[in-house]
C-alpha cells in the first residue's frame, strides 16, 4: 500500500528517534503532524521538512497534560483528517530511586508515556475505523519487559503501553487497525541516550535514521498485517517481531 498523501502523527518529533521517524514519513510522501514540548526546535525542524517538500503541522504540546494532548490531536484531526499511523514516541527518562522521586515527578513520566498513549489512541480510534483501518505504534524499550534500578516511573510507563498495545491489537483486529510496540534494536545516538548511556554504550551507538525503515513498514500495517508484536527496529534497516499476544 502507498503511504503517499496519507497522514502520520509523530510525538517527540523535535529530535532523536522521533525526528528520524518524521523525516522518513515525509520522504515517503506523508503529511505529518509533529508534536513536541520543544517548540523552539520544532520550528526549525518544520522549516527543514517543508524545504524538502513536506506538508507538516508543528504542534507545541506538553504531552504530560491531558487537556493539551487532547487539543493537539483534535487540531491534527481537524487539519488532516484520520491518520494512517500514530507513532507515539515521546518519553521522558529521569533516573531516580524510590527514595528520591516525588509523586508529581512519577506522574509526569507516566503521563507522557502512558496517559498520552491512551488519549491519542482514543482520539484516532473511531476516525481510523471510519477510514477502514490504520496503524498505531508505541515506542517501548527493554524497560517494557524487565526492571531496571532508578526507573520507577519510566519502566512501569513502558510496561503499561505494552499492555495497552496487546489489548488494542485484539480489539483493533475487527476494525483493520494494527497496534504494535517498537523498540530500538540498536543503541541510538539521541539526547536521551546522551544523558543515560555509559561511555561503553556510546562507542556503539548509531544514527537513529538507520532505524527509520521499520517505522515506514509499521505505518503500512493494518489488521491483516503485523499486529500485537514488539518490533525491534534494527540498524541495518530490517526488523524482528516478538510475538506478544
Ligand atoms: N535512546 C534510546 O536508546 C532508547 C532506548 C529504548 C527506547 N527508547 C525510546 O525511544 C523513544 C525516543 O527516544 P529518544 O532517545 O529519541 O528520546 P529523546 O529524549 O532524545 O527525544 C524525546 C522527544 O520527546 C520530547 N518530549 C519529552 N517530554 C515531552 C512532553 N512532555 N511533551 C511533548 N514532548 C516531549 C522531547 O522534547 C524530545 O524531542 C522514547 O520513547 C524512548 O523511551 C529510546
Amino acid at each position: 500500500m502507498t503511504l503517499r498523501a496519507q497522514t502520520a502523527v509523530v510525538t517527540g518529533a523535535a529530535q532523536g528517534l522521533g525526528y528520524a521517524i518524521a523525516e522518513a514519513y515525509v520522504a515517503a510522501g506523508m503529511k505529518v503532524a509533529l508534536m513536541d514540548i520543544r517548540g523552539d526546535i520544532l520550528k526549525q525542524v518544520s522549516a527543514e521538512l517543508e524545504a524538502r517538500g513536506g506538508d507538516v503541522l508543528p504542534l507545541t504540546v506538553d504531552l504530560s497534560d491531558a487537556g493539551e494532548t487532547q487539543a493537539a490531536i483534535d487540531r491534527t484531526l481537524a487539519h488532516f483528517g484520520a491518520p494512517r499511523v500514530l507513532a507515539h514516541n515521546a518519553a521522558l527518562l529521569i533516573t531516580r530511586s524510590m527514595q528520591e522521586i516525588t509523586f508529581a515527578q512519577w506522574q509526569k513520566e507516566i503521563n507522557i508515556i502512558l496517559q498520552a498513549a491512551f488519549i491519542l489512541s482514543k482520539a484516532v480510534w473511531q476516525p481510523m475505523i471510519d477510514a477502514g483501518g490504520g496503524s498505531i505504534v508505541y515506542l517501548s524499550s527493554g524497560s517494557g519487559y524487565k526492571g531496571f534500578v532508578e526507573e520507577v516511573a519510566y519502566n512501569p510507563g513502558k510496561h503499561g503501553i505494552e499492555g495497552l498495545m496487546k489489548c488494542l491489537a485484539l480489539e483493533g483486529a475487527a476494525f483493520n487497525i494494527a497496534v504494535n510496540c517498537a523498540t530500538p534494536g540498536a543503541p541510538i545516538n539521541t539526547p536521551m541516550s546522551a544523558s543515560n548511556y555509559t561511555e561503553q554504550q556510546k562507542e556503539r551507538w548509531v544514527d537513529p535514521a538507520l532505524l527509520a525503515p521499520a517505522f515506514v513498514f509499521l505505518a503500512r500495517q493494518d489488521g491483516a498485517g503485523m499486529t500485537g508484536h514488539r518490533v525491534a527496529a534494527r540498524a541495518d534497516g530490517k526488523w524482528d517481531a516478538i510475538d506478544l499476544l
